[in-house]
């Protein structure tokens, strides 16, 4: 039985589709590129890495809804999350964050503040724990990193990570 914790990196709808969609925006990388890599993350990290997709919301809220649990019995530490289009307008899914209480970094991998005004506006943004914004597919890199420390700062300070005061 493995004692790792546990990394969650989830993604929303049409991110099956990297590699191919817009990739003047979004890059010729592919999910599955994305996945060896956030996995040679975890690896050099000492977590156990769970790697997610899907296109629809009620199955991404019942992954949020798992990883709750595991957060607070220091399973998983957190979620690095690119909600797609969902970050924009689905409460449902800022909703499913809040009441499972993991930490979560919400990425995108385009500048969203650069593009079309509807993705200027976030819902998830204000109960995330960090954001990492436009810096391509090398974002998950950081985000994993930028979960881990937090974790460890705030595990060495006897801290709760995402707790909020
Ligand atoms: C995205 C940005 C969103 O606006 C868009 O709907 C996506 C991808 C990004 O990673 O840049 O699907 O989250």
């Amino acid at each position: 039985m493995s004692i790792k914790p546990s990394i969650t990196v989830m993604n929303g709808p049409n991110l099956n589709t990297l590699g191919t969609r817009k990739p003047e925006v979004y890059g010729r990388t592919t999910l599955a590129d994305v996945e060896q890599m956030c996995r040679a993350d975890a690896e050099k990290l000492g977590l156990e890495l769970r790697f997610l997709q899907s296109n629809y919301e009620g199955q991404l809220i019942d992954w949020i809804h798992e990883t709750g649990p595991a957060f607070k019995s220091g399973e998983s530490i957190g979620m690095v999350y690119n909600p797609g289009a969902h970050t924009h307008y689905s409460y449902a899914i800022r909703d499913a964050i809040e009441a499972a209480m993991v930490p979560v970094i919400e990425l995108h991998i385009s500048n969203v503040h650069a593009r079309e005004e509807f993705r200027h506006h976030s819902v998830v943004s204000p109960i995330a724990r960090g954001i990492i914004v436009g810096f391509g597919v090398p974002g998950y890199s950081l985000a994993i990193r930028g979960l881990y420390e937090l974790h460890e700062a705030e595990v060495s300070k006897n801290l709760k990570p995402g707790v909020r005061t």
